[in-house]
């Protein structure tokens, strides 16, 4: 693995925001960039990236390892989805959105569907359980979904399409006075 040259002047930059002796907390962007580049985070990725900042491979491992945006093995080329899966979500209907997944993508979390577009995994809360059940689909909040809702943004992103990520059933949609 080795960053562009666009990336590796990105990380660079990164690095020197930090004092002297505290290189380490670039750790995040540039894990973040690195899969950004490669689509997925691999050994090789992990390894050049602890290089950079002088640290065991272990200790860049750790941090890959601890967080769900972090993916350590390949993901569909269209998208990974994150269903969460925890209380909020869970009664309103998360279930029901990993059998669709499961049924158009693939049986197994982080198997890829046969057409190499998806991937899907169950994750802990993200943080909108106010608009429960809900997704992450790349860097997106997918929000009030349905077993229909999932099912059609899965559709519609294998045709190429970018639904409009938010409020599936248009809550908090509009502007605020
Ligand atoms: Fe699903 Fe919080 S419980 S977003």
């Amino acid at each position: 693995f080795a960053f562009t040259p666009d990336n590796q002047k990105w990380a660079e930059a990164q690095i020197k925001k930090y004092p002297e002796g505290r290189q380490a907390s670039a750790i995040i962007p540039l894990l973040w960039r690195a899969q950004e580049q490669e689509g997925w985070l691999s050994r090789p990725a992990i390894e050049a990236v602890a290089a950079m900042l002088d640290l065991a491979y272990i200790r860049a491992l750790e941090v890959a390892t601890f967080y769900f945006m972090f993916q350590l093995q390949p993901v569909g080329s269209v998208a990974h989805i994150q269903v969460c899966g925890t209380t909020s979500c869970m009664i309103c209907g998360a279930e029901d959105l990993v059998a669709v997944c499961k049924e158009k993508i693939a049986a197994n979390p982080h198997q890829i569907s046969d057409d190499g577009k998806f991937s899907w995994e169950e994750v802990e809360c993200l943080g909108a359980c106010a608009n429960a059940p809900m997704a992450q689909i790349g860097k997106d909040y997918y929000e009030d979904l349905t077993a229909d809702s999932m099912g059609d943004l899965i559709d519609r992103m294998a045709k190429g399409e970018v639904p409009t990520p938010g409020s599936q059933t248009g809550r908090y949609a509009a502007e605020p006075a």
